[in-house]
């Protein structure tokens, strides 16, 4: 059969009926399931998401067969141009997905046999659904990988152009949400740049382990047929063929992997959409997001609310409760295959856009937000931010061992705060009363400007480093 039409809808509606065996498995039974059967049973409403995978699979293995002598060449060439008519098909949207067929994998075989007839039935030789669909999800869950990274290097890109821009910019340095010492701003957008160099370091070492092809394994015990598992592995891009093929059928620790990098990736971002939400605060007022990442109030005109941080600080919600949901499905699972691991696509799928989408918000944002450069200055040297300083220039001009140098600058601070001033307005006598030792040469160190200069050790914030450190990422991402 050639027809060229998607099927029509009678057609599907009785594929669908109660009283007809599945056409794929259904030699051994009378009737078909019943609606709620095929309701719990189907997964074609979600992994249609598949079809590339599936065809890329079902042409790989095709190639092999006919290789190997297992079936024609004749056949392998209608199976190619039937697969290739049928992702024509899906891409112009005229394929109907049914139901009745369960999945993505009987979908597109239904319709090849549909279209091309014997040939079509010869493509299941040497597979199951059990190695074919761990494929699929390997090839899908790989994909995804390749998109995410590409969006991780994007915001870094743009993380580390900002924070050149950005090197020798003050900003206030907090720990417990307390002011502590100066950073520069350039400085804290980097910290975000090393937090997703090991994001992608965690997905690139999920990618380099799941990189094994499962296809030939067939449904758990492998096949008699004279297979070239090297010839499918090389042809989809694998490193090589899974070695044993109950776990190959069965295990979904590649995609749990991918859920865990997602989720602490998930969790970076959450952290960093957390602060872009306190700073467009009217307390901070350190950034402000233009219209295109701010929506309004329905009710209050002056509102400007930063929803696009807020709904990337949640996103880690769904994202973990993937994996928590996967990790709990393949938990207890006896070998091999076990339908239960149909239900590893949905959370693979919905954190993937998740994260997708998060990045792709995040990267926006870091391009689209005004710093208020100002306002972050003036903090940077509230709060006695430059205390430290002051007891560090106690240990290194007074020789006061560190114990000692804390102790006397605490003492200043109470004075300075007694009378609301901050240390540096405090006089020498005021000082010397404290400390002896202290000299008006103490005044050029408690300026936000001299604490950052002198940040210098590796890793430290001063604004030399800084540069340079956003030189080489910039450098490194290019
Ligand atoms: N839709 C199934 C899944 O996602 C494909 C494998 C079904 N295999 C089977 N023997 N029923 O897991």
């Amino acid at each position: 059969m050639n027809d060229k039409s998607p099927r029509d809808k009678s057609q599907r509606d009785k594929n669908q009926s109660e009283q007809t065996a599945n056409q794929a498995w259904g030699g051994r039974f009378a009737a078909g399931p019943a609606a709620i059967m095929q309701e719990i049973n189907a997964s074609i409403g979600f992994d249609r998401k598949l079809w590339r995978q599936d065809i890329r699979g079902s042409l790989a293995h095709a190639a092999m067969l006919a290789q190997q002598g297992i079936i024609g060449a004749d056949d392998e060439s209608a199976i190619r141009t039937g697969l290739a008519q049928i992702q024509a098909e899906i891409e112009a949207g005229g394929f109907v997905f049914d139901a009745a067929l369960e999945d993505i994998h009987m979908n597109i075989e239904a319709r090849l046999i549909e279209r091309i007839g014997e040939a079509g039935k010869r493509l299941h030789t040497a597979r199951s659904r059990n190695d074919q669909v761990a494929t699929d999800f390997r090839l899908y869950v790989r994909d995804a990988i390749d998109g995410l990274d590409g969006q991780m290097l994007g915001l870094m890109r743009a993380l580390a152009e900002r924070a050149e821009i950005h090197a020798a910019d003050p900003m206030p340095g907090f720990t417990h949400l307390q002011t502590a010492q100066p950073v520069t701003f350039g400085h804290h957008l980097l910290a975000y740049v090393e937090m997703l160099a090991r994001d992608r370091g965690r997905f690139a070492d999920a990618r380099a382990r799941l990189n094994q092809c499962p296809l030939g394994s067939a449904a758990l015990a492998g096949t008699p047929f004279p297979i070239d598992r090297n010839a499918t592995a090389a042809a989809l891009g694998f490193d090589r063929p899974t070695a044993n093929s109950l776990d190959a059928v069965s295990d979904r620790d590649f995609a749990l992997e991918f859920l865990s990098a997602a989720s602490i990736c998930a969790m970076h971002l959450s952290r960093f959409a957390e602060e872009i939400v306190l700073w467009c605060s009217a307390p901070y007022r350190f950034v402000t997001l233009s219209d295109r990442f701010t929506t309004g109030s329905s009710i209050m005109p002056q509102k400007r609310n930063p929803d696009a941080a807020e709904l990337v600080r949640a996103k880690i919600g769904r994202i973990l409760g993937s994996f928590v949901g996967l990790l709990m499905v393949m938990k207890g699972l006896p070998l091999a295959y076990a339908k239960d691991t149909q239900e590893d696509k949905e959370p693979v799928f919905d954190a993937a856009d998740a994260l997708t989408l998060s990045l792709a918000a995040m990267e926006g944002m870091v391009r689209d937000l005004t710093p208020n450069l100002v306002r972050m200055r003036e903090l940077a040297g509230s709060g006695f931010s430059t205390a430290t300083d002051l007891a560090d220039w106690l240990v290194r001009v007074l020789k006061l061992p560190f114990r000692s140098a804390h102790h006397v600058t605490g003492r200043l601070v109470a004075k300075a705060e007694a009378r609301s001033v901050g240390l540096a307005d405090l006089s020498l006598a005021e000082m010397q009363a404290e400390e002896a030792g202290i000299t008006a040469d103490i005044f050029s160190f408690l300026t936000v400007e001299a604490s950052l200069a002198s940040r210098t050790s590796f890793g430290g914030t001063a604004p030399g480093n800084v540069r340079a450190a956003a030189r080489n990422w910039i450098e490194a991402l290019s």
